[in-house]
């Protein structure tokens, strides 16, 4: 692709007039140009915007229309009515697939795989990119610590060292190293910047307030990943940070976002969230909302016309700086050249090439492979795998769903997509067992006639497999649950299974850790698919049939009870822990009715085989900032299947000058052992590794005493101490 220079930028601004520049600065959804049939986020006419079709017609960026001959047109019909012929950049949320989907991102946290999350991120680029898109509103990468927030589906877990891993790794998927040229991969948008994951009590939109020193240590890496690997975009969140919302947050876009971490891409508001400022208290209207978001830096008002409608007379009053709205504009036209739509404005765009490429068997493939890697297996007596001999009855609202793809996925299709039941009798077939299905309850109700039928195709079985879960619409945006267990229908449902006395594996469809009270106390297995995917039926299936030994480890802790929450594993010690010699003393930090420990911690997962840890060897006992330490340890697999491990190193800095955390994970490896097969696994753990914001938020390490972990999870751990010399 042909590039232009700055210069001719900077020429192309200059022809522009005032209105034609602040409307770069505006996107709206496709219904304004295709009509509603396209949309399904209609907001409303152009007249409740209050803005003119002129306006529209000039227009930046567009939002949310996938499907090259559509974007073709769009497009097309644009540059004939734009002045000067700039082409728009269309953008959508691709955020796990296009319309090959792959498991939700919580659940590709679980994989703990980037490589495959690499390639999922370049095959939605791909199919998005072929459908006309630009731009894709992802990766998310806020960290999450509260399971009642609907998000959580869609960020990569709690850990900032995971989610930063992730981050990078999307990018480079979406993005490729050669944007401009490689007309396959797409822009990134990373966000919510910033900390949108923080929200109290875990209510969708609700106010943030960390401290800097929280802010930095736990929920700026993963962004600022995300921004070292070249993501072109930022998101701003609705939240507020310090007090002050994000989108009208000048200290946190201009200091942090654009000074500090050198930021100078396209910074775009969430949907509506310039207005919403003056819903939060901090504008008085549409115009000072204007004003103290492109005072901000937001170069891009998603949704709403505060922008086109007050920024003209804020410019002409003297109040906003022309040059303010230059450099947004610059930026934007900046991305244009970038994605090389001077040259092409059609870029990938290519509806023959979209029907060979969109949903092709190799994209499947892949998308199969990265949801059985998420799967995580919590509990499992011995009951799986199952044999081909067995009777099987499958039983419960997920049986026959095609409800398994999850929030962010409006291009996947239903036509496309397996159930567990046609999956499992395909397998049937070959294996010759017997399955027979009854729906047992819907996601919240129960009759006596479903409960009954199930124990009936139940008592007729060896195995119990029961598929209950979330509908994908109790997660995602604006899916935040104060009760996080199954709905009670579900509950019962097993409870009347149970008095069968026969083995039941549970497969749980979700997007959030669960409270798993009465389903994990009376499965003899678990498994938790996700929301696993397009391909997910048929993932799910090897796992429950042993074609595949499950791998995923838990990105993200599961609760005892919601009223554990927020309950992560990187928290602080305080002055009176528990210790497990009182377990009853009063004045401990502890709750009187359930545990301090989450059901299931971070990093835990279980397999079909069992892995022996050896002991944990240290290259030396003290290290400098130029000799790092050497942490040797041998896993053998014990058990007489395959299978994967993810062997984990956690520090602990065990006198800080502020408070350290209990652990903090700093390297894993993904290990592939033979039944019988040991392996040395050595991490290196450098200076650097050990270093944290002090009280005067300088980033530095202190020399003294360090814990380092390794194990299977962040609980199941053996210690060794080591000191940081200088
Ligand atoms: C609102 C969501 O918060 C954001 O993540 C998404 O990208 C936009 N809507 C656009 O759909």
């Amino acid at each position: 692709m042909i590039t232009v220079d700055n210069q001719q930028l900077s020429g192309l601004l200059e022809q522009m007039t005032l209105e034609e520049k602040i409307a770069q600065m505006l996107q709206l959804v496709a219904s304004y140009f295709v009509g509603s049939e396209d949309d399904g986020q209609i907001t409303g006419p152009m007249e409740s915007l209050g803005i003119t079709e002129e306006t529209v017609n000039q227009a930046g960026s567009i939002l949310g229309l996938g499907g090259a001959a559509k974007v073709i047109q769009v497009q097309q019909d644009h540059l004939k009515n734009d002045r000067l012929g700039i082409p728009m950049i269309f953008m959508a949320d691709i955020v796990h697939g296009y319309k090959t989907i792959f498991p939700i991102p919580l659940a590709i946290g679980c994989s703990w795989d980037q490589e495959l999350a690499e390639q999922s991120a370049a095959i939605a680029a791909k199919e998005s990119a072929v459908s006309g898109l630009h731009v894709t509103f992802a990766p998310m990468v806020d960290l999450v610590r509260d399971p009642r927030w609907g998000r959580v589906m869609e960020s990569t877990g709690e850990d900032p060292y995971l989610n930063s891993l992730f981050a990078r790794a999307f990018v480079r998927g979406f993005q490729g190293e050669d944007l401009t040229n490689d007309v396959s991969r797409v822009a990134a948008c990373v966000k919510h910047f910033a900390a949108y994951g923080a929200g109290e009590g875990g209510r969708e939109y609700n106010t943030v307030d960390l401290s800097e020193r929280q802010l930095r240590e736990y929920y700026l890496p993963a962004y600022k990943a995300a921004l070292d690997e070249g993501c072109e975009l930022v998101m701003t969140s609705f939240n507020t940070v310090h007090g002050s919302p994000a989108t009208g947050n000048r200290t946190l876009m201009r200091d942090l976002l654009r000074a500090e971490l050198g930021f100078d891409g396209v910074l775009i508001s969430d949907w509506g969230a310039v207005i919403e400022l003056i819903a939060h208290g901090v504008a008085e209207d549409e115009s000072a909302a204007a004003y103290l978001a492109v005072q901000a830096g937001v170069d891009i008002e998603m949704m709403t016309s505060c922008y086109v409608k007050h920024l003209p007379e804020l410019v002409r009053s003297g109040k906003v700086e022309e040059s303010l709205i230059d450099e947004a504009v610059l930026r934007i036209l900046n991305l244009k050249n970038k994605l090389g739509l001077f040259d092409n404005p059609l870029r990938g765009a290519d509806p023959e090439a979209e029907r060979a490429i969109v949903f092709c068997d190799e994209h499947r493939s892949v998308s199969r492979e990265l949801a059985s890697q998420s799967c995580v297996l919590l509990k499992n007596t011995g009951v799986l795998p199952l044999q081909a001999e067995q009777r099987i009855a499958l039983i419960g609202p997920f049986a026959q769903s095609k409800d398994i793809l999850g929030s962010w996925s409006w291009m996947g299709a239903e036509e496309d997509i397996m159930t567990l039941d046609t999956a499992i009798q395909a397998k049937a077939k070959i294996t010759s067992s017997n399955v027979l299905v009854a729906e047992g309850s819907g996601i919240d109700s129960i009759t006596e006639t479903q409960w009954k039928e199930a124990l009936d195709v139940a008592r007729q079985a060896d195995v119990i497999v029961l598929a209950v879960g979330e509908s994908s619409h109790m997660s995602g945006e604006g899916g935040s649950r104060a009760d996080i267990r199954l709905p009670e229908a579900q509950l019962q449902l097993m409870d009347h299974l149970r008095t069968l006395d026969k083995p039941i594996v549970t497969v749980v469809f979700n997007g959030r850790p669960l409270d798993l009270q009465g389903i994990h106390d009376q499965a003899d297995a678990v498994l938790e698919a996700w929301f696993p995917g397009s391909e997910g039926a048929t993932a799910i299936t090897d796992i429950l049939y042993g074609e595949v030994n499950p791998s995923g480890r838990l990105s993200m802790s599961f609760p005892h009870a919601v009223g554990q929450v927020p309950v992560y594993y990187n928290h602080f010690n305080t002055g009176r822990p528990q210790k497990e010699s009182e377990p009853d003393n009063r004045y401990s930090s502890k709750y009187l009715d359930i545990p301090n420990e989450p059901l299931f911690p971070f990093g835990y997962g279980l397999s079909y085989t069992e892995f022996k840890y050896g002991e944990i060897a240290l290259s030396a006992e003290g290290i400098t900032t130029d000799r790092p330490l050497q942490v040797t340890t041998t896993i053998t697999n014990t058990g007489d299947t395959a299978g994967v491990e993810v062997v984990q190193l956690y520090i602990r800095d065990i006198t800080g000058e502020v408070v350290r955390p209990m652990k903090e994970l700093k390297a894993f490896s993904k290990v592939l052992l033979q039944p019988g097969e040991s392996k040395e696994v050595s991490f290196t753990v450098t200076e650097e590794q050990l270093r944290y914001h002090h009280s005067d938020l300088s980033y530095t390490s202190d020399t003294g005493e360090f814990a380092v972990f390794v194990g299977a999870n962040s609980r199941d751990v053996s210690e060794r101490r080591f000191r940081l010399l200088k």
